[in-house]
Parts: C-alpha cells; structure tokens; sequence
C-alpha cells in the first residue's frame, strides 16, 4: 500500500484539481520529465458492455502446463483440491477468470476425448502432439499423455473457480459423431443416456452444462491444413446436428492466423454457400495473433524472428509492443472482411490466441517447453491488448491469453511446491473490474515517443488505455508505454464528477524486473489510499507502468 506521506496531492481552488508531485514512490532516475497529457473519459458515449469473457485463459496439454502446472495429483503433498493445485484454483477465483480453453490448442486436433475419461488406472498412454519438440529431459509426462487429466477434471477445474469451460473438438482426426458424442457425455441429462452414466460412474450425475464449442484449431496449419472452403464444408458438417438438451451452443470456428484475410472471407464466403442461415450457426470466429518477430523488420523466419523474454533493449521493448498493436487492425480488419458476408455481423470475434512468443531460454522450469519467464515487459504488452479489447466490445465477445500456466504469456508458473503470480497475472487481478462494464470512448491524448529504430527515427504512443463504467463507478486502465519518462494527464471525465478514487499501479524500476519461485513480489502492483475530489484530476503515470484508476463519480 502506498502511504499518503508518499502521494501528495494539491487541492487546486480553481476547477478542485488533484495534482500528484513528483515525491511519488515511482519517479525515479529514469524519468526525464513529465510530459502534457488529456484523458478525456465520454460518459454520453457507450461502446457497449464488455463481455467478461475477454478476459479468458487457454490451458493446453503441452509442456509444464497441464501436469505440473495444473494437476499435480490427489495423493500428492502440495496443498490441492481433487488433484487440483490449490493456489492456482485459489488465485484464478481472485481474478474473477471467466472462461478456459482446453485441450489446445494443436493438441486438440490429435486428442480423443474417450481418452481422458472412465477409471484413471485403465485411461491408455498416448503419445503427446507435442513430443517431437520435447528435450529428451522433459518429464515422462510431458511427452506420453497419461490422460489422467480429461474431461471430468478439467470441468472440475472449471466448476471450482466458477469458470466457463471452452472445449477445442478434433476436426482433423476424430469424425464428426465423436464430437457429437463429447456434447452428449458432457451434456446430456442425469440417467438419460449411456454416457450420462458413464460420466455419473464418475462422480458427475448432473451434467456439466458446457455451451462454448471450438469446431477444431488453426484448422488451416496443424488442424488439418484445410483450405478455408474445404473447412468451412467441415465446419457445415460438424455443427449440422449436434444435440442440445435444452442448452444453447456456442460454436467458434477456427480462424485466421495474424492478417491471414483470405481465410476469414473464403470461410464466410462457404458457409453461407447454402444459404446465409449458417451464420447463425457460428458464435464466434477465432483469431489468433502472436508477437513473435522481434527481428526490427530483418527476417520473417519463425525462429530466427523471435526476440529474447529477459534481455531486451529499449528498442525490442517498443518492438514487442508495436507487434501487440497489430491487434486492433486485426480486430477491425477482419470484422469487415466478416461484414462482406455477414452484414448485421451476427458473428463475434474471438481471439482465443494471444500473447509474446520468445525463443526458448528463460524457462523458470527448464525442460518445460514453449514456457518463458514474464517480465514487466509482458505486464505492460498485456496491458494494452486488453485495454484494446475493451475498446471493442462490441466485436470481441472472447479473448483467450496464451496460456495459462508455465507456458507463453503465462499469469503463474509452478514447478512441484514451488508457484509465483507473474506481472502478467497481476494484470489481469488489476483489470477484473472492467469485465461486465459500459465501455466508454475514452480520448487520449499525449505526445508521441520518438525512439532510434537501427538508425530510422520511430515513434510510439505514450497513453493509451480504456474506461468502463458499472453504475456510478468508473474503471479507467492507463499504460504508460515510455521505458523511462512519467507522463502526467489531466483526467476529465465529461458528464459527471469525481468523489473520490483509489490508483493502483504495476511498474518498476527496472523494465527487465519480474518474479521468480524465489522472489515472488518483484513486480506487484501498489495501491493508493482514496481519496476525496471533484470535477478533473492531474495524475502522473509513471514510466514503463500499467495504472488502474477506480473512480466514484458524483
Ligand atoms: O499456444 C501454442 C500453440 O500455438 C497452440 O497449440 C497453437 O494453436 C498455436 O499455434
């Protein structure tokens, strides 16, 4: 907690300004300066309701992730619940996570679902999608699924944080009736079918009631390599007759990777081939986009592109943040391209993929494949997406981060007994409070960043951010994206007065900082006593930071 002492703040007469001066705990050497900066939140200007489901997870059967990371087993010492790690369950209720997806993933396209079910002991050992770019020191595990983890305890999971489940079927190796099959062990009614008892003998009489349903994964790579004709044919097939026992399904078709736009019009442009009533048949159009080529425009190699997660310069600290940009072209690309076909745009978008991809290095778990280590870095990229997220409820009804645990754009990592809440997790507690929010157009306005790109001058946004509004409460999220100056904003809110805030802010001095198993508050966020305001505030964002601004309006 940040003391008073610490913050102080100047009632001015004129207008009742708040102005924070510069003996905050977060300026420091870096800072050069403070710079002029609007903010300018329009109560009169409603963007829509921000589905909580932006704020989603992903957790795949894929290195460290599933075993390890989330199961570590009912006889095991670390503190669980039915096999389940109990801090993870414990941190995930705290940041109220919506929705998970699971099994993939590329995973998913390989993995028959009857697998994962029935007794443990008779479950069979398969090899894992993953296991040819597994080290040879990776567990046992990692490589041969057990399938000790299914079904039944990744719904469990779900049902103990209060979560969604949002389950990827294989369209690439399973035909369309095991899909079928999945929905009627899942959903079907107590005694009413042979796998409703089934999944009784397992200690689930009710059923589990999922709606989310992905129709495959990346189904144009490692999903099939389909074309998009040949999947959107596919996608027709699978979803054709799939049984609802009173329950609304949710169908996600497997989208474009990045700017792939003649992926999402071929798709549309089939499945509506018979007619445009197919639209209603498809909830939601995946899409997904990582920031990988950190190269500064040298290469578009996959592994020759991708930059380092701990040791980073200035310059790769824009680079990834400029690829993270990306997503709001994608966003607003691929939903016109949607709308060629799908006019009313009945179709949401879900990027049930996101998040940095480094090459490998900087394992907390080495051995854990794909996982990279967080820093402030990733805090900050996060961030900005979800703040873009929310600046789009109306076409993103999903986004889903990349992944969960020990992996990607991870919030924790775990190994055995050991676990930590990374700066990316500590984002998504920050930014909770938007989920279910009016989103409000929000004006940003701030003197660009003007860095040296190998010799080229470059520029980058300083503020950017998003606001949402539940009743007379105000959530307004701000990113200062300067590795090394604050910038201070003069924040209106048009229509209304400020009572009273509280700030809270993620940063650090260092923009390399984050934590590890043995120090595990590094990175955390701080927050501010409330206090009482008026009409505007002046606030000073510090450098390299994330700031959540919670604001009682008059
Ligand atoms: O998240 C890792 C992998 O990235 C997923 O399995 C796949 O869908 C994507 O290519």
């Amino acid at each position: 907690m940040v003391g008073r002492r610490r913050f102080l703040y100047n009632s001015l007469s004129a207008g009742g300004a708040w102005l924070f001066i510069k003996n905050s705990p977060f300026f420091d050497a870096r800072d050069s300066g403070a710079t002029d900066a609007h903010i300018e939140v329009l109560l009169e200007e409603p963007l829509g309701i921000i589905s909580p489901n932006i704020y989603g997870h992903f957790a795949e059967h894929l290195g460290g992730v599933i075993y390890d990371g989330i199961w570590v087993g009912e006889d095991s010492k670390i503190p669980n619940v039915n096999g389940i790690r109990k801090e993870l369950v414990d941190e995930m209720r705290k940041i109220k996570a919506p929705v998970v997806r699971y099994p993939g993933g590329c995973f998913a396209d390989s993995y028959d679902w009857r697998d994962g079910i029935g007794p443990a002991a008779k479950r069979p050992r398969r090899t894992n999608f993953w296991n040819d770019s597994e080290s040879s020191s990776a567990p046992a595990n990692h490589r041969y699924e057990t399938n000790r983890f299914g079904t039944n305890e990744f719904l469990n999971f779900c049902k103990l944080i209060g979560c969604e489940p949002y389950l990827a079927a294989n369209v690439r190796s399973l035909p369309a009736e095991e899909f079928y099959r999945w929905v009627e062990y899942c959903n079907s009614p107590a005694g009413s079918t042979t796998l409703a008892e089934e999944r009784a003998g397992a200690g689930f009489p009710d059923p589990f009631g999922v709606h989310f349903w992905g129709v495959g994964n990346e189904s144009w790579g490692c999903g099939g390599n389909f074309t998009a004709q040949e999947y959107a044919v596919e996608f027709r097939r699978y979803t054709e007759w799939v049984p609802r026992y009173g329950q609304q399904l949710s169908f996600i078709g497997s989208g474009p990777n990045t700017d792939e736009w003649n992926w999402t019009r071929e798709f549309f442009q089939e499945l509506v081939r018979k007619g445009n009533g197919r639209l209603h048949s498809l909830y939601g159009w995946a899409l997904h986009h990582y920031s990988w080529n950190l190269s500064r425009g040298r290469t578009t190699d996959w592994v020759q592109g991708k930059g380092d997660a701990l040791k980073f310069d200035a310059v790769d600290w824009y680079e990834l943040l400029r690829e993270g940009e990306r997503m709001e072209s994608l966003i607003n690309g691929h939903w016109q391209v949607m709308g060629e076909i799908d006019r009313e745009h009945l179709v949401k978008l879900v990027v049930d993929e996101w998040g940095p991809w480094y090459r490998p290095g900087s394992e907390a778990t080495p051995g854990d494949q794909l996982e990279q280590m967080p820093t402030l870095r990733d805090a900050v990229f996060s961030g900005m997406t979800l703040d873009l997220f929310n600046r789009h409820p109306e076409k993103v009804a999903m986004a889903n981060c990349a992944q969960l645990i020990n992996c990607l754009n991870s919030l924790y990592l775990a190994h055995e007994n050991k676990f930590c809440v990374t700066p990316v997790g500590h984002v998504f507690g920050m930014y909770a409070p938007h989920q279910g929010g009016q989103a409000l157009r929000t004006i940003f306005s701030s003197p660009l960043i003007h860095y040296d790109r190998d010799g080229k001058p470059a520029t980058f946004w300083r503020l950017k951010g998003s606001a949402s509004l539940h009743e007379k409460q105000l959530v307004l999220t701000v990113v200062n994206a300067h590795v090394s100056e604050s910038s201070e904003a003069e924040v209106a809110i048009r229509g209304a007065g400020i009572k009273s805030f509280e700030a809270t802010t993620l940063t650090h001095p260092d923009i390399h900082a984050h934590n590890t198993f043995d120090q595990r508050e590094v990175v955390k966020p701080q927050t501010s006593d409330k206090e009482v305001s008026s009409k505007t505030l002046r606030y000073i964002f510090p450098p390299a930071s994330v700031t959540k601004l919670d604001l009682a309006l008059a």
